[in-house]
């Protein structure tokens, strides 16, 4: 038995929710708790918190109020982004092309496959260099008068890398096609201007910068094709049926508002953590490689491969030694499978199959850090 809470290294897959983000959503569940379609005062009061929650994540990103879509979650985001625009521009002007690279999380990934099994649709892999990224110049070779959509990711879940948005949105603009991004790592730690980084879609989940599960948004600048995936009620001007989660919109549009004041100050935070666990692992773990760029990556995040482990084997390890990481992996038990996305750089299995996430957030201290380099070669080591 464990005789202390353990670490949490895990800030990539989920974060805890913020009190100041808590204390405004409280209110309601239980006092304004009007259904925002309704025409009474109780119905107006939750209108009017989603319609200031909408303005205020267009404010922090860029655009018009009009332009955000609240969803459930980042992967719904991605899907009505994908989905949405493949059936338009497909019912528009014939085109069923569609770009991604194969490192995007398969709230990507998967939907664009399915939308080239089962819908007919022409699915392209764009080449990734071995950090990961994009580039702008391989996205304009392949587009063709037929291309539907583009999407890439802002920055990986897996390795961290961040992708040149801005110079890919130019291309896709100067063809006249749909660029879409996953904002969802992102958005915690990196500007989110929709007018900055030239696109026409970007999908964000609140609970990935502490604010709580179960809400997203989608960006969709005015003018670009999409069908709504769930219809209904005309909740969301029709693009995305269902009764508003009024507490969960309001966290989410508080929990942006903070990411975006204390940007600066979380990364100043995290940084010098992430440096020092990244130095101090590739020196002290034999046959280590750091996985993602080294310098335009997320600055809370540390991933690396080590030669020759098995990575759900050093994740129980270490959650057993009192460390809650991650594996950058798709690993099932039984029958492990190398990450598309490790797979996707080049790396052979005997690399790809031992990958671990180190990812840090606002409780992270440089103890935390010390504890898991005092343990992690040691572990590995024995596990060797
Ligand atoms: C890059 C990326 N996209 C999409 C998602 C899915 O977001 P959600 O958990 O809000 O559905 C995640 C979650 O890990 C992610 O990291």
């Amino acid at each position: 038995m464990l005789s202390k809470k353990p670490v949490y290294f895990d800030f990539a897959a989920s974060t805890p929710l913020d009190p100041r983000v808590a204390e405004v959503m409280l209110p309601y569940f239980a006092e304004h708790y009007g259904n925002p379609s309704s025409i009474h005062l109780f119905g107006q009061e939750a209108d009017a918190a989603v319609e200031t929650a909408r303005l205020s994540l267009a404010k922090g990103m860029n655009c018009s109020s009009s332009e955000v879509i609240f969803t459930s979650c980042g992967t719904e985001s991605d899907n009505l982004a994908l989905r949405g625009v493949a059936f338009a521009i497909r019912a528009q002007r014939s085109a069923n092309h569609i770009l991604v690279p194969p490192t995007e999380h398969h709230a990507v990934s998967r939907t664009a496959q399915y939308l080239a099994r089962y819908h007919g649709f022409d699915l392209e892999y764009l080449p990734v260099d071995q950090f990961g990224i994009t580039y702008p110049e391989d996205v304009a070779s392949r587009l063709r008068p037929t291309t539907a959509l583009v999407s890439i990711m802002y920055a990986n879940n897996e390795i961290g890398s961040i992708n040149p948005i801005s110079a890919i949105g130019e291309v896709c603009r100067s063809h006249g096609v749909p660029f879409h991004t996953d904002a969802v790592q992102a958005a915690a730690y990196l500007p989110v201007d929709v007018q900055a980084l030239n696109v026409d879609l970007l999908s964000v989940g609140a609970h990935k910068f502490y604010g709580p599960k179960g809400v997203g948004a989608l960006f969709v600048r005015k003018g670009t094709p999409i069908f709504p995936q769930q219809t209904g009620g005309s909740q969301e001007s029709g693009f995305r049926a269902g009764t508003s989660n009024v507490p969960y919109i309001v966290a989410m549009a508080k929990a942006f508002e903070l990411a975006q004041y204390e940007r600066e100050s979380r990364t100043a935070h995290v940084l010098p953590l992430r440096n020092r666990l990244i130095r101090q692992v590739l020196e002290l773990v034999p046959d280590s490689k750091l996985t993602g760029h080294t310098v335009q990556r997320l600055p809370n995040h540390a991933s690396f491969v080590f030669q020759n482990i098995n990575g759900n084997d050093l994740l129980i390890n270490l959650d057993m030694a009192g460390f809650a990481c991650s594996s950058g992996s798709a690993c099932k038990t039984g029958s492990p499978e190398p990450s598309e996305v490790l797979t996707a750089l080049g790396l052979s299995s005997a690399w790809a199959l031992g990958s671990l996430r180190l990812t840090l957030g606002s409780s992270s201290s440089p103890e935390d850090v010390e504890e898991l380099i005092a343990v992690l070669p040691g572990l590995i080591e024995k596990m060797r």
